[in-house]
């Protein structure tokens, strides 16, 4: 059965230097969550705490009905896969995927048991009999996960475990584990710093910075609708484009004026005040070509990124360079002037003061 895991007030530092303060989290049985943000953020002083390797200063975990914030890492029900491999290196794939189980005490046929369904789900059968240094990255990696995995645990912690792939392994086994999760059910926590990587695998996204969580919501929601201009920024690639400018009254409402466009935002469902604010477009809220029916401003090309099925142009207004996603057969060159639209009805808005943002 899957278990919740929640974390209560938790405080960690190390020594004097506190790391995180005061977090709480509640994450669902057989939730895939993802801890996403930039390197030193305290991702992986979370995880160690959950599993026990690094002491709470303050606070409880709980995992299902237990609270193991005291109990010894290997009581907590609990397979964690670590970036770097650290395999047995002299022990072939069966050995290093059964030894802990030897040394457990487990039966030698529950052993055989939990091997082959490992090595079946994990696709090692052919791999079985050769030793760590005969296999490539992936296939070591899938042997770490392996060895969680025979465990038979709750609860997976992952911490970057594809950061040390190439890009074509790292996407081949990132669907792996999305499989991997399907199948088994079991609740999730997976530490990353890549966006794709946390975007397509979680079902909630944690994003954190300096020990503190931003904002904890969908893929979607996180995307579309970021907490915060630290959010807003780390999430997406290209990042969002962002214009300063402040919300000045117009009738009964108000318009968004920057030094490159104005923009009546009446009736819709923003509180009136004036402000200074930042708009949030993403590069496929502006749109390339006139009478789009969007408000228009006038820019130069300055870089065009092919990238197969879509391009992605750099474009400069006034001093500022914005990215706009067009389809791949876009057919501008580099100094062209162009109109843009943009859809600033739909952009985000955040108070240039807090960086929160402003509801809609
Ligand atoms: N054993 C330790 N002693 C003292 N400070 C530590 C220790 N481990 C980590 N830190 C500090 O705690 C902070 C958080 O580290 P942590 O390893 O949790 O970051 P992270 O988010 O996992 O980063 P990365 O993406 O680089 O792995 C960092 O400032 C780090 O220098
Ligand atoms: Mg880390």
């Amino acid at each position: 059965m899957p278990v919740p895991v929640s974390l209560r007030s938790v405080d960690i530092g190390y020594g004097a230097t506190s790391i995180v303060r005061d977090l709480n989290l509640e994450i669902a049985p057989g939730e895939f969550l993802v801890l996403l943000g930039p390197s030193g953020c305290g991702k992986s002083t979370l995880l160690n705490a959950i599993a026990g390797l690094t002491e709470l200063a303050k606070g409880e975990i709980w995992i299902g009905e237990r609270n193991v914030t005291w109990a010894d890492p290997k009581d907590r029900g609990i397979g964690m896969v670590f970036q770097s491999y650290a395999l047995y290196p002299n022990m072939n794939v069966e050995k290093n995927l059964s030894f802990g189980l030897h040394v457990a005490g487990v039966a030698k046929d529950e052993i055989a048991r939990r091997v082959a369904r490992a090595s079946g789900i994990l696709q090692l059968d052919p791999y079985l009999k050769r030793r760590p240094s005969e296999l490539s990255g992936g296939q070591r990696q899938r042997v770490a996960i392996g060895r969680a995995l025979v465990r038979d645990v709750d609860i997976f912690l992952f911490d970057e475990p594809l950061s040390n792939l190439d890009a074509k392994l790292r996407t081949e086994l990132r669907v792996e584990i999305k499989k991997l999760h399907h199948e088994l059910a079991s609740t999730m926590i997976y530490v990353t710093h890549d966006q794709v990587e946390a975007m397509t695998l979680a079902n909630r996204i944690a994003i954190m910075r300096d020990g503190v969580i931003q904002q904890l919501a969908t893929p979607r929601e996180i995307y579309q609708r970021p907490a915060n201009l630290f959010v807003a920024g780390f999430i997406g690639s290209p990042a969002m484009n962002l214009l300063s400018g402040s919300w000045v009254a117009s009738g009964d409402g108000v318009k968004f004026r920057s030094s490159m466009v104005e923009f009546d935002l009446s009736g819709r469902a923003f509180s009136g005040a004036e402000r200074d604010v930042v708009a949030g477009l993403r590069p496929e809220q502006i749109t390339v070509g006139s009478n789009t029916g969007l408000p228009e401003v006038e820019a130069t090309v300055s870089v065009i990124d092919a990238m197969g099925p879509e391009t992605v142009i750099w474009c400069t207004v006034g001093d500022t360079l914005m990215s706009v996603r067009v389809s791949g057969d876009f057919a501008g060159q580099v100094g062209d002037i162009i109109t843009l639209g943009l859809d600033l009805a739909n952009a985000s808005y955040f108070d240039q003061n807090d960086g929160l943002r402003l509801t809609q």
